[in-house]
């Protein structure tokens, strides 16, 4: 059921590049302050989702609503009340992190009076005060993925959509990243979509998951009760440790994973996404 509460709502959505069919089917309701993780393998569809949810993309056929607000008749309705972390590169690293913040303060319309303010806060809100006045191109991968992060929060959004934040990271900077996304939202109470390929961080930091393989979500619930699920059909012992995200991916997915999962563009864009922030 589609309330006005809900952030993101998708009906039947589907989206092809040619002959594949990025997006098949899709159904997903993300309520209203809760960090939904869209879960799956390079190829699941994800960002060609995400893309129409951000009006990046048109909705070809389906529906997207953000906050009641159709995508497909009222764009600029949608823009406005979100805040996007691209799976590429979105900063500059000719510009100072300070100077990053400003421009997408500049494009998102905060008003000039409070612009240097809500600058400075998105800077502090990713740790960023001290680093503030160097130039981007001097961070580590982490700090460009929080910078990227104070960008999209510097418009104030309602909703946060992050695309892939923690791709090519080494674990610390992972654990960085989901610990401002996670400060963030509770200091504000802002909705998160974000995508991932990594079941585990999913498994820790998101309220909800949809698992989504071959453009359509073939899985949702909390990941307690996706684990706990898969348990019961396998008829574990309630001693037994519960299943893993991944086993309950693999689960849903069939054999199909393996070798569907992403063809030879989709490891060429990771590894350029990773290496980009390494
Ligand atoms: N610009 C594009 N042109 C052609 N095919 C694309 C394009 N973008 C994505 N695809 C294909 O659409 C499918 C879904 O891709 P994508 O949405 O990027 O998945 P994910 O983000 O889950 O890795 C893949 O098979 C991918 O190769
Ligand atoms: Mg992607």
């Amino acid at each position: 059921m589609t309330t006005t509460a809900d952030a993101v709502t998708c009906t039947q959505l589907a989206y092809a590049f040619g002959e594949t069919k990025a997006v098949d089917g899709l159904d997903l309701t993300v309520r209203e302050g809760e960090v939904f993780g869209l879960l799956g393998p390079n190829g699941a569809g994800k960002t060609t989702a995400i893309r129409c949810i951000t009006t990046l993309l048109p909705v070809p056929s389906g529906m997207v609503r953000v906050f009641g607000h159709d995508a497909a008749g009222e764009r600029m309705g949608v823009r406005r009340l979100l805040g996007y972390v691209p799976q590429q590169l979105s900063a500059d690293a000719n510009l100072t992190g300070r100077e990053n913040v400003s421009l997408f303060a500049r494009v998102f319309d905060v008003p000039r009076r409070e612009r240097a303010a809500r600058v400075s806060q998105a800077l502090a809100a990713v740790d960023l005060t001290g680093a503030a006045d160097r130039l981007a191109g001097t961070y580590s991968g982490g700090m460009v993925r929080r910078l990227e992060l104070a960008q999209a929060l510097v418009s104030a959004p309602r909703l946060l959509i992050l695309d892939e934040p923690t791709i090519g990271l080494d674990p610390i900077a992972r654990t960085s990243v989901w610990e401002h996304i996670t400060a963030v939202r509770a200091a504000t109470g802002m909705t998160v979509l974000v995508t991932t390929h990594y079941m585990d961080e999913a498994d820790q930091y998101c309220d909800r998951v949809g698992l989504m393989h071959h453009g359509r979500v073939r899985a949702l619930g909390t990941p307690a009760e996706l684990r706990r699920g898969l348990g019961e059909r396998r008829g574990a012992a309630a001693t037994d440790p519960l299943p893993t995200l991944e086993d309950v991916f693999r689960d849903v997915a069939g054999s199909g994973l393996d070798d569907q999962s992403g063809d030879f563009r989709d490891v060429r864009s990771t590894r350029r996404t990773a290496q980009r922030v390494g």
